[in-house]
């Protein structure tokens, strides 16, 4: 279980996204710092992203993780299309399992994709892949969508 360790505690990671979007001096470096408080406070996120949602184009922002083919996403395709479509979070336990996966690295096994919602409309999607089979668990749910509540505030 220590993989599941985070080194701040909920408040204080959300304490931290909100020190980003205030002081950071684009969307972009928001997003930027975000990504990598995230990806460095949880082991079992492998990818880390930030898609934003462009005329039904899912494009790719600030990442940590291996580069992935998939920059730009139709809301027709993929975990992320289909988070879109369906206006909610997407859990997949096993992208093995699920044909609408695209695959990014073929170490990944689990997937969550949590929409930024503006106005009740979804204006990007935190993505976040991990190694680990059925990695992402409510708590992780909860979390990343307080931060999407947050990122909200950049759009
Ligand atoms: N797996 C996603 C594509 C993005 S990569 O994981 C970075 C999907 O199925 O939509």
């Amino acid at each position: 279980m220590d993989n599941f360790m985070p080194s701040v505690n909920e408040q204080q990671l959300l304490g931290l996204v909100d020190d980003f979007i205030q002081t950071a001096s684009s969307r972009h470096s928001a997003l930027e710092g975000v990504v990598g408080l995230l990806a460095s406070n949880y082991r079992h996120f492998n990818w880390t992203g930030i898609y934003i949602l462009d005329n039904g184009i899912l494009k790719l922002g600030p990442y940590r993780g291996e580069p992935s083919p998939h920059v730009a996403i139709p809301v027709d395709n993929g975990i992320c299309g289909t988070a879109v479509r369906e206006g909610k979070t997407i859990v997949v336990p096993d992208v093995s399992a699920d044909s609408r996966y695209l695959a990014c690295s073929i170490r990944t096994k689990s997937e969550i994709v949590v929409p930024i919602f503006k106005d009740s409309k979804i204006v990007g999607e935190i993505d976040i892949d991990s190694d680990n089979l059925d990695a992402f668990k409510e708590v992780d749910q909860r979390i990343l969508e307080l931060v999407a509540k947050k990122l909200s505030g950049l759009f």
